[in-house]
């Protein structure tokens, strides 16, 4: 295929966007986006004294590679600098080209199906219980190697629900055409199936 095509997938932290979303990508062939990488490399750059607002004006692909952005830390920071308005602006001409390339698109975050990509083709938010995802991005963290306890991880989550979803510009929320998945009860492999599934439906 070489029209474009977006599939815009967005939903709370730890829900399973992520592995959904390459999965689809994979299926697909399309290529994938994982918008949250924008807003970390910001934030870590505001971690090191750079101005949020620059630092994305100048954001340049190999930022994304450059460090760790995984970090519980740079998540925080991620979340506060993409409550500015300005540093929501300089990003969204990447993101709606990328959603537009040849060949199809998969990009996931907050603001995809409401801000970035209205009319795209699919529009899928992902979510489940916070209790959930939290234990999802513990598991992840003791993976690591991190040393943490749920509570912390629990409070992080919930802190960074409130301020994505509170926020006054582009908050978290489903697209009214949206196909709900909640993947608090799936297995990976039932949430990818169900995710490819509601695709399909829409190619
Ligand atoms: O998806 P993630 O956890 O990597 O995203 C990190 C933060 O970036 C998230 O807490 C809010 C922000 N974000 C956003 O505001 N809009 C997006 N499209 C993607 C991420």
């Amino acid at each position: 295929m070489t029209e474009p095509f977006t599939v815009a997938i967005d939903g709370p932290a730890a829900a399973g966007k992520g592995t959904i979303s390459r999965a689809v990508a994979d299926h697909f062939g399309f290529a994938h986006l994982d918008t949250g990488l924008l807003y970390r490399a910001v934030g870590a750059r505001m971690l090191d004294g750079v101005d949020p607002v620059t630092a994305a004006m100048a954001l340049q692909a190999n930022d994304l590679q450059a460090r760790d952005l995984r970090t519980a830390e740079v998540a925080q920071a991620a979340s506060k600098v993409a409550v500015i308005p300005e540093v929501r602006a300089a990003l969204i001409d990447f993101q709606r080209a990328f959603a537009r390339r040849a060949g199809g698109a998969v990009l996931d975050g907050r603001d995809i199906g409401t801000v970035i990509c209205p009319q795209a083709e699919a529009k899928l938010f992902v979510t489940a219980s916070v209790e959930v995802r939290a234990q999802r991005r513990y598991q992840e963290l003791v993976d690591k190697g991190t040393v943490t306890s749920f509570e912390t991880v629990l409070a992080d989550v919930k802190a960074r629900d409130a301020r994505d979803s509170g926020r006054v510009t582009a908050p978290m929320t489903a697209a009214q055409d949206a196909i709900l998945i909640d993947t608090s009860e799936l297995s990976i492999e039932q949430a990818v199936a169900t995710a490819i599934a509601a695709v399909k439906d829409c190619h």
